[in-house]
């Protein structure tokens, strides 16, 4: 069986990447970090991935000021490393209409919240888990899902729910959610190769 080949794009620290090119490597996932994507030079994501020899690119507005061209190039990088599955982990740009036709229903995104709950533009990082606190809920979670043209409403692939206890704050969730997150996507990814969850296009294992 040959493996799923993964393209990630990353904004930040890149510890979801991370999780998930430590399950390729260690053999939990059939699966190949081919490269990484970057809109952020200065991303420890970046600095990961090149450590880790795997070949890591920046594109931004800065590298392509045409938003078009933008999309084009990533889309081709993309496709000239005949890319599966596309990650964004911690991706703070919208996609676009190109990227997204050529690769619809393959883009997988993590978000930290119970989806559709906290979800939507303006809603990532500590901000979510803050509006989760000030809240009230009792739980909270993690989503898995697909992208699509809107932010955080493509179709949902799984859910993990995190329990919040009295003493929780931002931070203390943040870390417990992120735990969550790390174990969540290798696990999709795991059900994606075994063709328990299944992707347009991706041929698996059953
Ligand atoms: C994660 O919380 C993820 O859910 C969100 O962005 C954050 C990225 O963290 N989309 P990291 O860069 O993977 O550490």
């Amino acid at each position: 069986m040959k493996k799923l080949k993964l393209g990630f794009l990353v904004s930040g620290r890149g510890s979801n990447m991370h999780a998930i090119i430590d399950a390729c490597l260690d053999g939990t996932l059939n699966a190949e970090p081919v490269l990484v994507i970057s809109n952020n030079m200065d991303s420890g994501a970046l600095e990961i991935a090149r450590s880790m020899n795997i070949p890591a690119y920046h594109y931004s507005a800065r590298t392509h000021p045409d938003p078009v061209q933008l999309d084009q190039a990533m889309t081709e990088i993309l496709m000239t490393h005949k890319i599966d599955v596309v990650i964004l982990a911690g991706f703070m740009k919208k996609i676009g209409p190109v990227m997204l036709n050529a690769f619809r229903g393959r883009i997988l995104n993590i978000h930290p919240s119970l989806l559709p709950k906290y979800g939507g533009q303006g809603m990532y990082g500590m901000k979510v888990h803050e509006a989760v606190i000030d809240s009230g809920d009792k739980v909270t979670g993690v989503t898995v899902h697909l992208v699509d043209d809107n932010y955080d409403q493509g179709t949902i692939l799984a859910q993990r729910v995190v329990e919040i206890s009295e003493n929780d704050t931002s931070e203390t969730l943040a870390e417990r959610v992120l735990g969550i997150e790390h174990t969540l996507f290798v696990e999709v990814l795991k059900d994606i190769i075994k063709g328990k969850i299944k992707l347009s296009g991706i041929a698996t294992s059953t």
